[in-house]
């Protein structure tokens, strides 16, 4: 069974504070959006391998570490995880970006896909899935039968806010994925809303409602 690693961190329980505040305007909400993405990858990388190389100082030779190499790339959930891109970027500068379409169903809350484009080499790469919510799980679980079909391997899920039916299902699901959560809500509600959660986090972060 994979990890399931919920944030503990001051900074990121402050601003996840801040984003539920439905006072906060769209611009304030996408700043934060990105800075919670930019600290969650912290923690999300915090198993990347190094490799020990002998460079000079001005001084003298040391041993330094660096990334062993492996190939990252980040893909998003269209429209609300594009909000986590540019944070995981400022971390992971070289990291290429494939996007996954998928929108909720208003009715039956099943996610459907509309739009898939992944760097042509993703099943060599570890793969960071980004999305702010977790709520029924469908749309996350979907996101990533979709990157296993196209034979990607390596695959963690990053959200912001997630309840318990979303966790389980990726747990049922994609045993083999490690989950990175901002914050693990109470409950989802009769509309498949994430309770307390923050709204709907597109229309947040786009300033579309
Ligand atoms: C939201 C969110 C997730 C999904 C989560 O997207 O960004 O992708 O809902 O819900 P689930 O876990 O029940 O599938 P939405 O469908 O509202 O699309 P949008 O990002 O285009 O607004
Ligand atoms: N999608 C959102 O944007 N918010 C929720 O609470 C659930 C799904």
């Amino acid at each position: 069974m994979a990890k399931v690693k919920v944030m503990e961190h001051p900074l990121i329980r402050h601003k996840i504070g801040i984003l539920r505040n439905e006072e906060t305007s769209s611009k304030e909400f996408r700043e934060l959006i990105g800075e919670v993405a930019m600290l969650m990858c912290f923690e999300a990388t915090r198993e990347l391998k190094l490799v020990k190389k002998t460079i000079r100082t001005p001084i003298c030779e040391t041993e330094v570490e660096e990334l062993a190499g492996k190939k990252l790339a980040v893909v998003p959930i269209l429209r609300a995880g594009l909000g986590m891109v540019d944070g995981m970027l400022a971390m992971i500068p070289a990291a290429k970006v494939g996007h996954i379409g998928l929108y909720r169903d208003p009715e039956t809350l099943k996610p459907v896909e509309y739009y898939c484009k992944l760097p042509a080499d993703s099943s060599e790469r570890e793969v960071y899935v980004v999305d702010p919510m977790l709520a029924t799980g469908g749309s996350a679980s979907a996101a990533i039968t979709l990157l296993k079909e196209k034979g990607v391997k390596n695959i963690h899920f990053m959200c912001i806010i997630a309840a318990p039916e979303g966790v389980a299902v990726m747990e049922r699901e994609h045993p083999d994925v490690d989950l990175y959560i901002g914050a693990l809500d109470e409950r989802l509600n009769d509309h498949g809303y994430i309770v307390p959660g923050l709204g709907d986090a597109g229309d947040r972060i786009f300033g579309t409602k």
